[in-house]
């Protein structure tokens, strides 16, 4: 397949965070991506790029966008595909990361796609196992795919993503998905701003170079784009806010509240949306909004990573 950059190989063996990709690993990505885009909007959507090549998909957590996202871009470049999840599994019966790995493994798999509850795990993988390993969320720490598919869909709506001003609004202590787009929109020339309650922004996150506010209205008539994050109510042990209705209220974006800013903003989630909580359903599903746009782009996005990390 012809690349529209000069840079033709990723330099990385892994694709476990954003952090340890360069801009141009970044850039090589979305314009492949681009590529792909045009590929599965064709009537004829496979390409043999990846025949030969066997992925397995584990995921030790739950998941539709992601885990169904990369199936559909695998088969989509020819590769042969097994899902695993934990539930269901010998993983239920004491079995480790490493020993169920390396017994998918030695059924002769080339890549690994991998969900887990625990940070560093896929990292774990790299210094254990010789496929390529990529990282489909790992507890609070990254989701590498999710930003680079919010950027692509920035890229697509507003042309680029260097100067552009970007809110996370929401639960970031909780979030990978903050991380991850934190390192891919800083290192591509976007400014950042993280808003939420203080309980569920972490402390001295401001050393990573993004601004912090509490005040969700002052971030939309700041930002040009506004990724709202779910509240993730399953990693929370302790109470972080008094109520979802208080959260709602001083937290929830509305579709009057974007109709109300002085010029359109684009609204992202990278879902699932707690619908009523961080956002009400008429704002989710306002002309605002591309986050069914990201989802679509999500494939393309995973193609070209597939793609990218199988060459090397
Ligand atoms: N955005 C995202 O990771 O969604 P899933 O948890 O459904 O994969």
């Amino acid at each position: 397949m012809a690349q529209s950059t000069h840079r033709t190989a990723l330099s990385v063996r892994h694709l476990v965070g954003i952090k340890d990709l360069t801009e141009s690993d970044i850039q090589l990505i979305l314009d492949t991506a681009s590529q792909f885009k045009e590929v599965i909007n064709r009537p004829i959507k496979k390409v043999p790029s990846l025949r030969d090549v066997t992925i397995a998909n584990v995921f030790f957590e739950n998941s539709t966008r992601t885990r169904l996202s990369f199936e559909l871009a695998e088969k989509r470049l020819s590769a042969d595909v097994v899902n695993f999840s934990a539930s269901g599994s010998s993983v239920k019966k004491g079995e480790t990361l490493l020993d169920t790995v390396n017994n998918i493994l030695a059924m002769k798999v080339d890549m690994v796609v991998m969900r887990h509850s625990s940070p560093g795990a896929p990292h774990y993988l790299t210094k254990h196992i010789k496929a390529n390993v990529v990282n489909a969320g790992d507890g609070t720490h990254e989701h590498p795919t999710q930003a680079l598919l919010d950027s692509f869909s920035i890229r697509e709506k507003l042309g680029d993503v260097a100067g552009k001003r970007v809110a996370i609004i929401g639960d970031i202590t909780h979030s990978r998905v903050a991380l991850s787009n934190i390192f891919c929109l800083q290192k591509q020339g976007a400014e950042v701003m993280v808003c939420g309650p203080k309980t569920l922004i972490p402390k001295h996150i401001e050393a990573l170079g993004v601004k912090v506010g509490h005040d969700v209205r002052a971030a939309l008539a700041w930002c040009d784009v506004a990724n709202v994050l779910r509240i993730q109510l399953e990693r929370q042990q302790i109470k972080y806010f008094p109520s979802l209705r208080e959260y709602s209220l001083y937290f929830g974006i509305s579709k009057q509240m974007l109709d109300d800013l002085d010029r359109p903003i684009v609204l992202m989630h990278p879902g699932p949306i707690n619908r009523g909580v961080e956002l009400t359903s008429d704002a989710a599903d306002s002309s605002h909004s591309i986050i069914l746009d990201q989802v679509e782009n999500g494939v393309a996005v995973r193609m070209a990573v597939l793609y990218l990390l199988a060459q090397l």
